[in-house]
């Protein structure tokens, strides 16, 4: 029976700590791994990436493994070839398929059809890829899980949502704090609030994320930013965090809007090892869904 990872919610809370034990290992051993040993996996861009599809091509090669990258222009599927036809193709192929698209019902219509492993690369409600590179990130920095507590401030959007879910598995308390409009809805025992003053309270870790997501309509970017100004971080918000407190961001960053140059490239940020652990944490999701 194959497995997919969509939401993040297909993991067990042993097999997402062994996930991000395994990550650990191929992080100090990076060719360790020839999991993939030759074998194709589909990586289709319906929306730009860095970090995505840096990590996902990088990853699959390092474990032995030929990504292949595919934009939604260079498919059929952008002149009304159905995902269902597209993913009875892609299975005939590949190993596994991961997707980025818009909605997430796109991502649930081709695993429905697809005979191999589908891999949620974001969708405009979920980023579980995200999440696992996040608690990896974690784990490092503060060497257990249990009983952290993340505050989040700003858009109550798809990588919100993937931290409320995937961080309750690992027992991380998250607090999500966005203004009433944009709130996110009741997921994962998440605790919501509209003030960051009071989400960030104690901390071990705030985070925060772009005030115009992807899948956001363009329009309403000048709206977001006069709604979203309070929620800024800067170093002021993270004082108020626990002393030992560090900031993650999912990138990209707009410095000056939802985040401060300062904590971008400060002392106490851990994003740019966020960005890295995307990698690590990838390629052992890879191992497990494809039962290498
Ligand atoms: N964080 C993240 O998913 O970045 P990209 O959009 O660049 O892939
Ligand atoms: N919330 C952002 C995340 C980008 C990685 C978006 O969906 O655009």
């Amino acid at each position: 029976m194959k497995r997919d990872f969509l939401t993040g919610a297909e993991l067990s809370r042993d097999e997402l700590l062994a996930l991000l034990r395994r990550a650990g290992k191929l992080k100090s051993d990076p060719y360790a791994s020839s999991a993939l040993g030759k074998r194709t996996v589909a990586l289709i861009f319906r929306r730009p990436s860095t970090r995505t599809r840096l990590s996902f091509e990088a990853g699959i090669a390092e474990l032995g493994g030929h990504p292949m990258v595919l934009r939604a222009d260079e498919l059929q599927l952008s002149r009304g070839e159905s995902l269902r036809d597209t993913a009875y193709v892609l299975s005939r192929h590949v190993a596994a398929i991961g997707m980025r698209t818009g909605p997430h019902e796109q991502l649930e219509e081709l695993a429905e059809h697809a005979s191999v492993p589908v891999i949620n690369m974001l969708t405009a409600e979920h980023h579980p890829c995200q999440a696992l590179a996040d608690l990896l990130t974690l784990w490092e920095e503060f060497g257990s899980l249990e009983g952290l507590t993340l505050a989040y401030v700003g858009d109550g959007n798809n990588v919100a949502r993937s931290l409320a879910i995937v961080g309750r598995l690992a027992g991380v308390t998250v607090r999500v704090a966005s203004p009433p409009d944009y709130q996110l809805d009741p997921v994962a025992d998440a605790v919501l609030l509209s003030d960051p003053r009071e989400a960030v309270q104690d901390a071990d870790i705030v985070y925060t994320d772009v005030w115009v997501s992807m899948s956001d309509d363009a329009s309403t970017a000048q709206e977001r930013r006069r709604v979203f100004a309070p929620y800024w971080l800067d170093d002021a918000l993270l004082d108020l965090a626990a002393p030992h407190a560090i900031a993650l961001h999912c990138l990209p960053a707009h410095p000056g809007e939802e985040i401060t140059a300062e904590v971008l490239y400060g002392k106490r940020q851990r994003i740019w090892d966020q960005a890295e652990n995307r990698r690590h944490a990838q390629k052992a999701l890879l191992e497990l869904l494809t039962g290498a």
